[in-house]
């Protein structure tokens, strides 16, 4: 059984599919959760219940399935940089069955855009059961996994109505960043005291602008690249690999080319041995600790073949990088890296004809398990 969002609350104008608008929305998202979240003097505008919550907990447990998932596997490198608190992100689904071996004091965090994913709701009544906190973020008021938690912080982005997730994943970021900033400060953490988030997030929208304003690029690149092939690599390091994995599955979900996303150094240890001539692989390169890492990786595809693409921070780019991405702070590139690859997934979608919104086989939220 599936529910898809009511289409009647957003209107697409003049867009060809809500996606490409939701893509677009993504600047206006940034500045409202600024709004909504930050005081003038940016500190966070958060419940000190639940910040009290969280403080008592020894970890973090960061529940979702899908793009959510990909969101908290960005959150929880977020959470224990600015809190120290060790985070863990699961897959709702595999949490489900499978409950690892708690810590004393857990704290859980549910991601989902929708708020009616069965696999997260799962997890979230056995938690209940066992008497722990919960904080559910997601995109929909009043939906079943806010009710259901202690609390609930909105992402306040507007009706996301394409099956493939742009604009909530990137607000969940944007939130789990200023949460995260919040508890680091109640904690007196200096990482987070120092952590500009308000400033950030300023540079985060005028860069999103910046790139949704040069599609014109990522459409003719996806077309020559990414038009043809059946399958196709993103790679990075750290937050970058984390990237990679949501910018394989927008490009999977909506154009069918089998992508998938993989750890840089990793690639040698099997997968490469799938790279072809002309296979493309798209290095995502914002970390200065792992840039030059990521670089000899795809010289190593490149030697083999690959057509190598680049989306890479300005501060690390080179004069042949494909996509050059603004500066901001190194833990919130991915609100930055993942644009270009959403743009690419669209692109290649409706060069090839395909229903955008409505990929085959997806439903925008999914109610069993
Ligand atoms: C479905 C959607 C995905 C989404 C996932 C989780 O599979 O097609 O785009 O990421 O559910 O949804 P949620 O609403 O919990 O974020």
């Amino acid at each position: 059984f599936r529910v898809d969002m009511d289409a009647s609350a957003a209107d697409k104008g003049t867009y060809p599919f809500y996606m490409l608008k939701e893509v677009d929305e993504q600047p206006v998202v940034m500045r409202k959760l600024v709004q909504e979240y930050l005081d003038t003097d940016g500190s966070p505008v958060i419940e000190p219940e639940l910040l009290s919550r969280m403080q008592q907990a020894d970890k973090l447990y960061v529940v979702g399935a899908g793009t959510s998932y990909h969101a908290g596997l960005i959150g929880a490198r977020l959470f224990e940089r600015l809190t120290g608190i060790p985070t863990q992100v699961f897959i709702s689904s595999e949490f489900a069955y499978e409950q690892p071996i708690m810590s004393k004091k857990p704290f859980f965090i549910f991601l989902t855009q929708s708020g009616e994913t069965a696999d997260s709701r799962e997890v979230l009544v056995n938690v209940k059961k066992q008497g722990w906190p919960t904080l559910t973020i997601t995109n929909v008021p009043k939906s079943t996994l806010s009710r259901e938690a202690t609390f609930t912080l909105l992402l306040h982005a507007g009706p996301e109505i394409a099956v493939a997730s742009t604009k909530a994943y990137t607000a969940q970021v944007a939130l789990q960043a200023i949460l995260a900033k919040g508890l680091g400060m109640a904690m007196r953490k200096q990482l987070a005291i120092d952590f500009d988030v308000k400033q950030q997030l300023g540079l985060v929208a005028v860069g999103m602008q910046a790139i949704v304003d040069s599609k014109d690029q990522l459409e003719s690149v996806a077309a020559r690249y990414l038009a043809q092939p059946r399958n196709a690599f993103y790679i990075g390091r750290g937050i970058d690999w984390s990237v990679a994995l949501e910018s394989a599955l927008k490009l999977k979900e909506i154009s069918y080319v089998q992508a998938e996303g993989f750890a840089s150094g990793e690639l040698k240890h099997g997968t490469i041995a799938l790279i072809e001539d002309k296979t493309p692989v798209i290095g995502i390169i914002t970390q200065d600790r792992t840039a030059g890492l990521t670089r000899s990786n795809l010289q190593e595809v490149v030697s083999r073949g690959a057509s190598v693409l680049t989306i890479a921070s300005k501060h690390l780019a080179q004069p042949d990088d494909t996509i050059v991405l603004p500066d901001v702070d190194e833990l919130l590139t991915p609100l930055l890296s993942v644009v270009p690859a959403q743009l690419l997934a669209y692109y290649t979608s409706l060069g090839k004809g395909l229903d955008v919104d409505k990929p085959r086989n997806l439903a925008k939220s999914v109610t069993v398990q």
